[in-house]
């Protein structure tokens, strides 16, 4: 489709890409850590020049529209609309209502933005007096309330009546989830006297609400929107949009359990902090915050939901190979509780100095076992073991073990027999093979100089007709492609002849274009390559012929030999 080209030609792959990836630069390459699949070091790699991403541990790949699909969850048409939108580009009118979920989706999005203004209005009029009051007795600030969209739901159906009024039809309504029926098929607002906080996607657009009760008598403290079709618990947390940029930045983010936690945090100044929404930590969840940051602060509730929660996410926290550390406050409190009653600066200092998870599982520890008694001590210390097995490297494992053995009170002798047995034991994990490099280095410097150097290519595809044996192998088809697109007049760049390609060959073609490292190549370096082959495959030719002829001669074929012999003097 033709705007899409458009749009393409328009919008830099790297740009979108670094909202969503911490990437590093290396020459014209970026790489980062995947964000489709799970990985401690990075194999994702995106090409400015080529405006290409590709992943060589997970094969997935693309270009900028495939890129937003697949991170977003979102149709072809949307995450055309989304990038367009983005980047000030005009959509051409027509034909991009078409798609019956990004209509829907279009519609669930505007009821959110007018019923997060509708929340405001309440909040900032007459009948907000008294939670406007609350809010500021809990000590969240004006700043705060603008920043979050915070926001108040009355009691009735007024919402209900305000979208109907703008035309959205019962379906509609109903899909929000901002909207129930009941059983007589009557309509009504779903969050009633509720102090309200937008959820916001990672790009920034509201998505759901949560609903803390202001009446302390309602039976659920906290009231969330249903899944619906732009809301999906599971991969949203609360504020990455916002915790992001500073996340990486940074390079840390923090996880709290409640929204308050959230505001509290951003308050007290640690902005990179994010909640999931009344929700077990979910891989999704996980992989989102990873792509800003590997390294995590966990800074959940002391009581005892809130260990459990700890412990369990430690474990899938770690499955994902976040590096986690754990915010322990004193006395019970939360970390919106911490803040108000021992100041920010106290409660950044506690984030920064967060120490790693394996002193949390140390203190676990420390409560199931006798601590007095030596024997205790070491069923302690040897029921770590199984995470710091988990570690990365062997160094790390042993530091880690000593560290906790002097924690715990345990013989420096013991981890050292331990620690022997468990490497042992250790069954190695192995990188997973990757996909062998088929290319000559000659290759490396051809094609790349054939796809982007619009001057040197006429000469360069000039030189190859002039072979005279057609190069074979495995990358003879590549050229063989590139020869005919550029003689039919086509536009040559490595999306087109990618596009062109059948499956097996687009991937050797990644392997060579994308993998390397840039090297500037000239003309010169091309037309060198091509001589190179030539001679060599004249080499061969020459080698074949005087082995003919040296077979000929000992079968008495003189006449044969002699042919041969004028043939290879031609050369
Ligand atoms: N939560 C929920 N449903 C509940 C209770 C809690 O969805 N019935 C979620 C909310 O996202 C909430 C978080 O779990 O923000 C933490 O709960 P809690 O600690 O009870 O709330 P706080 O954030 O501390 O809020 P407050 O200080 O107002 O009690
Ligand atoms: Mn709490």
């Amino acid at each position: 489709m033709e705007f899409a080209q458009h749009l393409k030609a328009q919008v830099d792959i790297v740009n979108v890409v670094s909202e969503y990836v911490r990437l590093r630069r290396i020459g014209n390459r970026l790489t980062g850590l995947c964000p489709f699949h799970n990985e401690k070091t990075p194999s994702f790699s995106i090409r400015a020049d080529h405006q290409f991403f590709r992943c060589f541990g997970c094969d997935a790949k693309g270009d900028v529209l495939n890129f937003v699909m697949m991170i977003e969850g979102i149709t072809f048409w949307e995450a055309l609309k989304k990038l367009a939108e983005q980047n000030g580009i005009p959509l051409p009118k027509q034909s991009l209502a078409s798609d019956d979920t990004t209509k829907l989706r279009a519609a669930l999005y505007e009821m959110h933005e007018i019923a997060a203004d509708h929340f405001r209005e309440n909040l900032f009029g007459n009948a907000g007096a008294s939670t406007r009051a609350y809010l500021k007795q809990r000590g969240v600030t004006e700043e705060s309330v603008h920043q979050f969209g915070i926001g108040l739901a009355d009691s009735g159906a007024r919402l209900q009546r305000l979208l109907e009024a703008r035309r959205f039809s019962k379906e509609q309504m109903e899909a929000s989830g901002l909207v129930g029926r009941r059983e007589d098929g009557s309509l009504y607002d779903r969050f009633r006297k509720r102090l309200m906080f937008p959820i916001h996607s990672e790009t920034g657009k509201i998505i759901g609400f949560g609903g803390r009760a202001l009446d302390p008598d309602e039976a659920a403290k906290y009231m969330n929107s249903p899944e619906t079709e732009i809301y999906k618990k599971s991969q949203i947390l609360f504020n990455l949009n916002r915790a992001k940029k500073t996340a990486m930045q940074t390079d840390r983010i923090v996880l709290v359990e409640g929204y308050m936690d959230v505001i509290g945090a951003t308050q007290a100044g640690v902005v990179e902090a994010v909640a999931t929404c009344g929700t077990a930590l979910t891989t999704q969840q996980i992989r989102a915050m990873k792509r800003h940051s590997q390294n995590l602060h966990l800074n959940f509730d002391p009581d005892s939901a809130g260990t459990k929660a700890a412990a369990r996410s430690i474990d899938l926290l770690l499955e994902e190979s976040m590096r986690v550390r754990v915010v322990e406050l004193e006395g019970g409190l939360d970390p919106d509780e911490f803040c108000k009653e021992h100041g920010a600066e106290t409660y950044r200092a506690r984030v920064d100095n967060a120490k790693s998870y394996f002193y949390w599982l140390a203190d676990r520890a420390r409560g199931k076992f006798n601590m007095r008694d030596p024997l205790g001590r070491t069923d302690a210390f040897q029921s770590l073991l199984p995470a710091i097995q988990g570690l990365g490297t062997e160094i790390e494992r042993y530091t880690v073990a000593n560290d906790l053995a002097g924690y715990l009170g345990v013989e420096a002798g013991l981890v050292l027999q331990h620690f022997k047995k468990m490497a042992a034991d250790r069954v190695e994990r192995r990188p997973l093979p990757r996909a062998e490099l088929t290319a000559h280095s000659t290759d490396r410097i051809l094609l790349p100089l054939l796809l982007q150097n619009d001057d040197a290519r006429p000469q360069l595809v000039a030189a190859l007709r002039d072979m005279t044996a057609p190069r074979m192998g495995a990358t003879g088809p590549l050229y063989v492609t590139i020869m005919a697109m550029h003689e039919a007049g086509e536009s040559i760049s490595f999306v087109t002849v990618h596009e062109r390609l059948p499956e097996g060959l687009r991937k050797l073609l990644e392997d060579i274009v994308l993998k390397d490292d840039i090297t500037v190549a000239t003309l010169e370096d091309g037309l060198a390559c091509i001589e190179a082959w030539r001679r060599e495959s004249q080499g061969e030719a020459e080698r074949d012929l005087k082995a003919q002829i040296r077979q000929a001669e000992r079968e008495g074929r003189f006449d044969d030999a002699l042919r041969l012999m004028t043939l290879l003097k031609k050369g």
